[in-house]
């Protein structure tokens, strides 16, 4: 599928597609307060934002989304490639900002529960309620949640200079499934300011 403009603002003030990119930032704030694999997929890469921060750190990652993007970051995002559908790629983890209409988090989540040693799925704090979730946090509870203390921008026009990145108006978090750790539903707070300086300019 090809969009000539992905910025288009639909009737219900969303974004087309639920393009919102991940400010670096909060990749960055992931990988130092986990322990990622290696290898990962990146399902709805978008233009490629925290796959591309995850190949400055060192990650092999295979990156698709069910569309594509005329200005991405990187090359090699596989596009027309729809996670609710498509063969599991074999990577040890997955990381994503997945798009939050229709409960698309949750299926993506439960798509790849067990296949996968890790998974971080950054979305807004609020993806912790409804009573539709319930079954997957009890039945499947997340290793650990991390709240962003400070709320991060996910608007790519205020990604530079770096410090834009925090001051945004949503709360997210990473929800982070983890079969190394020994542990589930341990909460943590991260601030993201402490990393700015792992970042490029
Ligand atoms: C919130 S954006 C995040 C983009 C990227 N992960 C990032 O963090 O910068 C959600 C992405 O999911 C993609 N998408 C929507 N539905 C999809 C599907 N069924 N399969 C794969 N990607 C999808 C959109 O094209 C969009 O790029």
């Amino acid at each position: 599928l090809k969009l000539t403009d992905a910025y288009i603002i639909n009737s219900k003030n969303r974004k087309e597609n639920d393009f919102y990119p991940t400010a670096p930032v909060a990749t960055q704030s992931l990988i130092e307060n986990c322990n990622i694999p290696k290898t990962i997929w990146e399902p709805c890469a978008g233009k490629g934002h925290i796959s591309k921060e995850l190949i400055r750190n060192g990650f092999d990652v295979f990156s698709s989304d069910l569309f594509s993007y005329n200005d991405s970051l990187i090359s090699n995002i596989k596009t027309d490639y729809d996670f609710q559908t498509c063969d599991l790629p074999d990577v040890e983890g997955v990381i994503t900002n997945p798009p939050f209409k229709s409960n698309l988090p949750q299926k993506l989540i439960e798509r790849c529960l067990d296949k996968y040693s890790f998974i971080a799925i950054f979305c807004r704090l609020t993806f912790m309620e409804s009573g539709r979730r319930y079954n997957l946090f009890k039945n499947n509870p997340p290793s650990k949640i991390l709240v962003f203390s400070e709320r991060v921008n996910c608007d790519e026009k205020l990604f530079y200079p770096k410090e834009k990145q925090i001051g945004g108006m949503v709360a997210y978090a990473w929800f982070i499934w983890d079969k190394n750790l020994n542990e589930t539903n341990k909460i943590d707070w991260i601030k993201p300011s402490d990393y700015l300086n792992k970042l490029e300019n």
